[in-house]
């Protein structure tokens, strides 16, 4: 079986001065990658900031015989998004892979959330990749080739307490990615986005210690490092991974129902009366774009 290498390829990792973005990190440069190392290095709930985390990766990297640098900016600003991508660019001369994976959390109810929470944690995690993802997109377009992973959550994407914040970005990211896929097909950029499940200080209070220890970080690199290889030629796709299981899902629109004539106006009582069909998930399919979605109208023109 042919080995999936990096060679001559650079690639990008936010936030990967620990968690899931420092076994990317790993990976990659154990297959030929050039490794930036982007992470501000602060603590779980965003306060902070310090270079050791990407330091430690970097170094680590190196004594492996590998090649990375580190960046310390944060993804959250237009100034760090393009610092971090001149860092590849000015070190290695292009960016190749970019992974958006830097994400803090403040988890708290709807009531208790403030504006700052809220701020920080989208910044992070939804303004964070676009910010990177437009700087690196600039050099990818250029070059005719780029793979980005965007990385969402199953809460944002199937529902938890007390995160609106994080889950509100984590499914902005979606959106985001809907829209990199779209603008990036004819540039020979592909953009997919992955639900991990991992052991990570993000983690290590929500799940006991014999689950945490069946779900590495290592096991969900795997599908990052496809998703970013020239192989790969899916784009505009969701992946659930998590303990070495990977599986697809995706926003997905039914026929439903044309009730009325697109003239006359419905009645409540008519939508009550086909409720179970409005409802049902029954030949739901993924669409790649809004227009895809007009194909159920077409009774009604
Ligand atoms: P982690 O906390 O170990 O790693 C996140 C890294 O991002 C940290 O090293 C942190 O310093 C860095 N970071 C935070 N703010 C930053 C900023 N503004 N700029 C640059 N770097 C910044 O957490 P973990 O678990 O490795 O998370 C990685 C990604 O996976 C996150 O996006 C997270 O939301 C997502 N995720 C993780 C899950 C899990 O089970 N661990 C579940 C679902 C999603």
């Amino acid at each position: 079986m042919d080995e999936i290498r990096f060679d001559d390829q650079v690639v990008v990792v936010t936030g990967a001065g620990s968690g899931i973005g420092r076994a990317y990190a790993h990976a990659f440069a154990g297959r030929g990658a050039r490794v930036v190392v982007n992470d501000l290095g602060g603590s779980r709930d965003g306060t902070g900031g310090a270079h050791g985390a990407a330091d430690t990766v970097v170094e680590e990297i190196r004594q492996n015989g590998g090649d990375a640098v580190a960046n310390y900016d944060s993804v959250a600003t237009m100034e760090g998004g393009e610092s971090i991508i001149r860092r590849a660019e000015e070190t290695f001369g292009r960016v190749d892979v970019l992974v958006n994976n830097a994400g803090v959390l403040r988890d708290k109810s709807l009531l208790k959330m403030t504006e700052e929470d809220w701020d920080l944690v989208v910044n992070v995690h939804l303004k964070g990749a676009f910010c990177v993802t437009r700087a690196a997109f600039a050099l990818m377009k250029k070059n005719g080739y780029g793979r980005i992973i965007n990385t969402t959550s199953g809460s944002g994407l199937y529902g938890n307490f007390g995160q609106a914040a994080y889950m509100s970005a984590k499914m902005g990211v979606v959106g985001l990615m809907n829209s990199v896929a779209t603008e990036g097909a004819r540039y020979n950029i592909l953009c997919n986005t992955i639900a991990p499940v991992a052991a990570s200080r993000m983690t290590d209070d929500v799940m006991p210690p014999e689950v945490l220890e069946k779900l590495k970080p290592e096991f969900i690199a795997p599908l990052v490092l496809y998703l970013a290889s020239k192989e790969n030629k899916e784009t505009q796709m969701i992946f659930n991974c998590a303990a070495g299981w990977f599986s697809r899902t995706a926003v997905c629109c039914a026929p439903g129902i044309c009730l009325g004539d697109a003239a006359r106006t419905i009645t409540p009582e008519e939508v009550r009366e086909s409720w179970e069909t409005i409802t049902s998930l029954e030949d739901a399919t993924p669409l790649n774009s809004v227009v895809d979605s007009f194909q159920f109208l077409t009774p009604l023109f």
